[in-house]
């Protein structure tokens, strides 16, 4: 055996030995990470790329050699993949055509493929752009806002997702998600941001916050912060008196709309006249919020049969039923009448299928808010099956509206409690 100090005396070659063996060893690892890190068989199989021989001659030794060289660079930037070398038959439809694939191979949501020159090469670059919904959104995060606009979330291309319910009449929305899906919290972040803006801009008086929840729980501090006022519809003194208020409402507003008729001035100018140019008085606008509707709109119920000498116990609920009604076809007359009129209306349901709800007419809702459903509720609902995700989680839906169905993350208002005023 070679001594120790025989070995020392070639530690040169020994240190390259080491240095060839390591950097070989490492090379392989990294070749490794990538393939498995970029799927490169998977996207070779897809024919993304080609591996290509040819046989080459070796100048000094004159022997033939097979050469092979992948013609693919890929890489991530931030939520891009992008492919600047690649099958040079490919085009963007291409790209289009192998989405889902890639979706499953990255198990990433591809939102959008574009192509963009590069400085080097004749072949454009091609950019996947992946999902990039943050973890958490605070409602605090918000952008500012213009009174009349309704804030529901952040994209997945990091964009705010704002409906103009004045300006595009964009003003009756219906979420619709499975239970602890996110609705509630999603219906008091629209009521705090649209208030907070009206707050903001010295206009709060234009609007009143009328909220219908069976819970009687999810609304308690926005509705006392704002000073609106909350009923449970299940209740029957509380259906008395939303169904009186809303009653009220709709007579204040016709008698309005036949004196602008008879003055022949147009329900456009309801902001004018309320702000006090044209000499009457305008009822506020309503903001109404329906939650937990599923409760107490749900379809097939008949009306209670009444014996001949009714009980009272009969009468209620004769009485419940036809106040639900009255409840349900003033809705749809807020929703069908009353766009120039500035009224916001707002319904969640736990329910995804369209035939669970007597009211309101879905007609009314062009814009629906989306939880996970399964594919007959999602080809139903929206036309294509992208309900079915189990990705859409707790505060995750997919809105529809004129624009096409896109995926938000709602955000979450986090109360901090004042306890400084809550003690006497
Ligand atoms: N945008 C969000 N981001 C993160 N977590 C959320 C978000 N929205 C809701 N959650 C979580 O999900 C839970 C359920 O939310 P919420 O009560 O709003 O659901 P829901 O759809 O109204 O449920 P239910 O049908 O039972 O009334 C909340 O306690 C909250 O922790
Ligand atoms: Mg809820």
């Amino acid at each position: 055996m070679p001594s120790i100090s025989t070995l020392l005396k070639h530690w040169e070659a020994l240190a390259i030995v080491i240095s060839v063996v390591g950097a070989t060893l490492l090379n392989f690892i990294i070749t490794i990470y990538k393939t498995r890190k970029y799927h490169l068989k998977d996207l070779k199989a897809l024919g993304l790329y080609r591996d290509e021989t040819k046989e080459v001659q070796n100048e000094k030794t004159g022997l033939k050699e097979r050469r092979v060289s992948s013609k693919i660079k890929v890489y991530w930037k931030a939520n891009k993949l992008i492919f600047s070398k690649y099958n040079r038959a490919f085009s963007l439809s291409d790209f289009e055509r192998l989405k889902p694939n890639l979706e499953i191979l990255f198990g990433k949501k591809i939102e959008l493929i574009t192509f963009e020159k590069q400085l080097w090469s004749s072949q454009p670059r091609a950019v996947l752009i992946v999902e990039a919904l943050p973890k958490k959104f605070l409602l605090s995060q918000r952008p500012k806002l213009k009174v009349g606009q309704i804030f529901l979330g952040i994209d997945t291309l990091s964009r705010f997702v704002i409906l103009e319910a004045i300006k595009d009449f964009e003003n009756t929305v219906m979420i619709l998600g499975g239970k602890g899906s996110g609705k509630s919290s999603l219906l008091i972040g629209i009521i705090s941001s649209f208030f907070e803006t009206l707050e903001e801009n010295n206009r709060r008086n234009e609007y009143e916050l009328i909220v219908a929840d069976n819970k009687g729980t999810d609304f308690i501090g926005v509705v006392d912060r704002f000073k609106g006022s909350a009923y449970q519809p299940f209740n029957i003194d509380d259906l008395r008196e939303l169904v009186g208020k809303l009653k009220q409402h709709k007579a204040e507003i016709e008698a309005t709309l036949a004196w602008l008729k008879s003055n022949k001035v147009s329900p456009r100018h309801w902001d004018e006249i309320r702000n006090g140019r044209i000499p009457i008085n305008v009822p506020p606008k309503l903001f109404l919020v329906a939650d937990e509707t599923r409760s107490y709109f749900s379809s097939g119920k008949q009306p209670p049969k009444l014996s001949k000498d009714p009980t009272e116990d009969e009468l209620l609920k004769k009485e419940k039923f036809d106040l639900t009604r009255e409840f349900g076809d003033l809705l749809n007359f807020f929703s069908e009448q009353c766009r120039s009129t500035g009224c916001i209306l707002v319904i969640a349901g736990t329910s995804l299928n369209k035939s669970d709800y007597e009211y309101p007419s879905f007609s009314n809702f062009p814009i629906l808010v989306l939880g996970q459903g399964n594919q007959q509720q999602s080809i139903q609902l929206i036309g294509d099956s992208s309900l079915n995700d189990n990705t859409l989680t707790r505060g995750k839906f997919i809105i529809r509206d004129e624009i096409g169905t896109r995926r938000f993350l709602a955000p979450l208002s986090i109360e901090i409690k004042d306890t400084e005023n809550d003690s006497k």
